[in-house]
């Protein structure tokens, strides 16, 4: 946020834009959100967004893109092969992080693909920071291994531990030494650990973990879907870097790593993604793999109209003012739900709000799936729809038993430049009636449920009537209101 001091004291997050396009929100009645939550089996993905206020799922391809982004897609250079599109994204690629080949694909996914065919063999170890639900499926559908080698204050829920998200260097070398280098498909650090509350890693842990990646030739990789959050906390937590430009950290965060990929619907706010490397033999391995699943060259599954807008949108990430929008935003919203004592992740990351679930709900089970509980119950009382980050989104063990997550969070994504200060206070004000009101709350259990990646699709119901008595007490204190 530019430097502005406040003569009231309060520290308000101001936004360094304005908007000049809206689209129409309606907030259904309870009786409707009861309902819709019914139909869509406790699961706020199966929600349809004419049931929804304010979506805060995911931060994933609905980040606000900006005039100039808009702007750019109407004068795409629209071929198959060879386009003028792909070339000035590919130059702009190299511009900011310093690497000449690029490989463009539909979305971050389909990196995970393409590098997990690749370099996973059966019995290959990936260590990293924290997994991801995709990246983790992808690695084991390849027969390796995920170990998620992180610090014990990445899982302490209140903390004032800069950089949560960091590798355990120790634990690193200790398995290279117990398993040696070439059970190692590679190393993987996420920029900033989605499934953890967005906490980011600190530049001094990407270059120390480079250093042992490059004395054991073990491939780098960084994850950089949520590197903007990641950038802005280097830049604004880690001393040595406050006085050095985006590009600047970028270049070095960049230069650490053998490879980087992205999704571009985080990352440049537009529907792609890519892989970057300097290395021209794995370009060209992972090139033979990229007609197959993702489309030629110089498309990779993506509309050259959002590559024309990436270009813009990388460019933009670049700016302080554009990257520090989301987290001063979230920083708001954590600071006032720690005054009202509601259990948050803390200090605040990137991404969105996450709420602890572990403890909001502690009078659940967490077989009864504590976030999921959560976010059926806040959805029903103010129509916010927020993702559960717990049990559900793990896969269940070999045995058939369900894999108790380590932490239970109900995210609130705060996507770029979306949201007003209103409806984040309303959502807060929600927030505080719900935990008054939490032991009206109750837990949930399947009754269709995929065997992998369960939380998109699997459906479930409560475990009693408290849906009903929620509503009943909201009617009671509220009246009429919406
Ligand atoms: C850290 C991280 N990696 C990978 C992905 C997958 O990207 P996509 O949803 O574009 O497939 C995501 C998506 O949320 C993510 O947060």
């Amino acid at each position: 946020m530019a430097n502005i001091k406040y003569f009231l004291g309060e520290e308000i997050p101001l936004e360094m834009h304005k908007v000049r396009m809206v689209q129409r929100l309606d907030l259904v009645p309870i009786e409707r959100r009861l309902q819709a939550i019914e139909e869509a089996g406790n699961n706020t993905f199966l929600l349809y967004n004419k049931d929804i206020y304010l979506d805060m799922l995911t931060d994933s391809g609905v980040n606000a893109m900006s005039d100039k982004q808009t702007a750019a897609m109407l004068v795409v250079d629209d071929s198959y092969a060879g386009s003028a599109t792909f070339t000035r994204l590919k130059d702009k690629i190299y511009e900011i992080f310093d690497k000449k080949y690029f490989l463009p694909v539909h979305q971050g996914r389909a990196c995970e693909n393409l590098l997990s065919m690749f370099f996973v063999k059966k019995g290959m170890y990936v260590p990293m920071n924290y997994h991801f639900t995709t990246t983790k499926a992808h690695i084991m559908v390849n027969g390796g291994e995920v170990l998620e080698l992180f610090k014990p204050e990445a899982l302490e829920p209140v903390s004032t531990h800069p950089f949560k998200g960091n590798i355990d260097l120790d634990q690193l070398q200790k398995l290279i030494d117990k398993e040696g280098a070439e059970k190692i498909a590679f190393i993987r650090i996420e920029a900033g650990t989605n499934l953890i509350g967005g906490q980011p890693v600190a530049m001094e842990n990407y270059l120390a973990t480079s250093k042992i990646a490059r004395k054991y030739n073990i491939p780098f990789i960084i994850d950089a879907s949520l590197w903007a959050d990641n950038l802005h906390f280097i830049k604004t937590r880690e001393e040595k870097y406050k006085n050095l430009s985006t590009r600047e950290i970028t270049k070095i965060m960049s230069e650490s790593a053998d490879i980087v990929y992205f999704s571009a619907r985080k990352l440049g706010h537009v529907r792609g993604g890519g892989i970057i490397t300097n290395n021209e033999d794995i370009f060209k391995k992972l090139l033979e793999l990229l007609p197959l699943y993702e489309g030629f060259s110089t498309y990779g599954g993506m509309s050259t109209r959002e590559m024309e807008a990436m270009v813009v949108g990388l460019d933009e990430t670049m700016d302080e003012e554009m990257i520090n929008q989301g987290p001063i935003f979230i920083k708001y919203m954590v600071g006032e739900l720690v005054k009202l004592g509601i259990p948050v992740i803390t200090p605040p990351g990137g991404l969105g709000v996450h709420l602890n679930a572990m403890e909001f709900l502690s009078h659940i089970p967490q077989e009864q799936y504590r976030a999921g509980s959560l976010g059926s119950a806040l959805y029903i009382t103010s129509g916010v729809r927020g993702m559960e980050r717990g049990t559900i989104s793990e896969e269940r063990e070999a045995d058939g038993s369900d894999h108790l997550a380590a932490v239970e969070l109900l995210r609130l994504a705060l996507p770029r430049r979306v949201f007003t200060l209103s409806q984040v206070k309303y959502t807060i004000d929600r927030l505080a009636w719900l935990y008054e009101n939490r032991k009206l709350i109750g837990g949930l259990e399947f009754y269709e449920e995929p065997k992998v990646l369960r939380f998109f699709f699997g459906k479930l119901k409560p475990t009693s009537n408290w849906q009903e008595k929620l509503v009943a007490k909201f009617k009671a204190d509220f009246g009429d209101s919406l």
